[in-house]
């Protein structure tokens, strides 16, 4: 299975999916890395393991693609062959022309228990509530932010003394282990 891989930050969920490729556990192949971010980490990260890396270039919006730009990823995304693509750190809606392309094939994480703390820095948003417990999820994408169908969810405490940069810290961490068991799962289910 060949994995496109969409991230707009530092990269370390990408990281650790390669790093699960790269020991053997995780039988799919990562066939594209794209960023709307130029200078992003994830695009280093990915010319730096040697692979494919592809820089969206969008001047007119910031939450989404324009048409015209999401078809340009559709179109490289379907030229390298790619089954799944999952979303890792991915900052902006996806919109009509890759969920036409992709149905069901677009996966993402979040830093919350969905459906608690839809969109923007979840992680702030569970220590503002409050509540004792934070976590991640995966999920398919569907034209919604956050609310597609939920895949699978590790619970993380939140600790007293927590600041949003430790919470978000310790959430990573079991991010990095689930997104890696999620695609396998997946792979065992989808792969030709
Ligand atoms: C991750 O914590 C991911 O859950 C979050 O962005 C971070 C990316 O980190 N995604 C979202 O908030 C999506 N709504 P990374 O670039 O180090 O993988």
């Amino acid at each position: 299975m060949k994995l496109g891989v969409l991230g707009s930050g530092k990269g370390s969920n990408f990281a650790a999916i390669l790093r699960a490729i790269q020991a053997g556990e995780l039988p799919v192949e990562i066939a594209l890395v794209a960023s709307d971010v130029p200078g992003a980490g994830i695009l280093d990260l990915a010319r730096s393991a040697g692979l494919p890396t592809l820089t969206l270039h969008e001047p007119r919006y910031r939450t989404r693609l324009s048409p015209e730009v999401e078809e340009s990823l559709v179109a490289a995304l379907q030229a390298a062959g790619v089954d799944l693509v999952v979303l890792a750190g991915y900052m902006r809606v996806v919109k009509g022309p890759m969920l036409d392309a992709f149905p069901r094939r677009i996966i993402n994480i979040h830093p919350s228990l969905l459906p608690a703390f839809r969109g923007i820095a979840a992680w702030e948003q569970a220590l503002q509530a409050g509540v004792p417990t934070a976590g991640c999820t995966v999920h398919y994408v569907d034209a919604s932010i956050d609310t597609g169908e939920i895949l699978a969810q590790t619970e993380v405490p939140v600790l007293p003394g927590d600041t949003a940069e430790t919470l978000h810290a310790r959430i990573q961490q079991a991010e990095h282990a689930l997104y890696p068991r999620v695609i396998r799962d997946l792979a065992n289910v989808l792969a030709p």
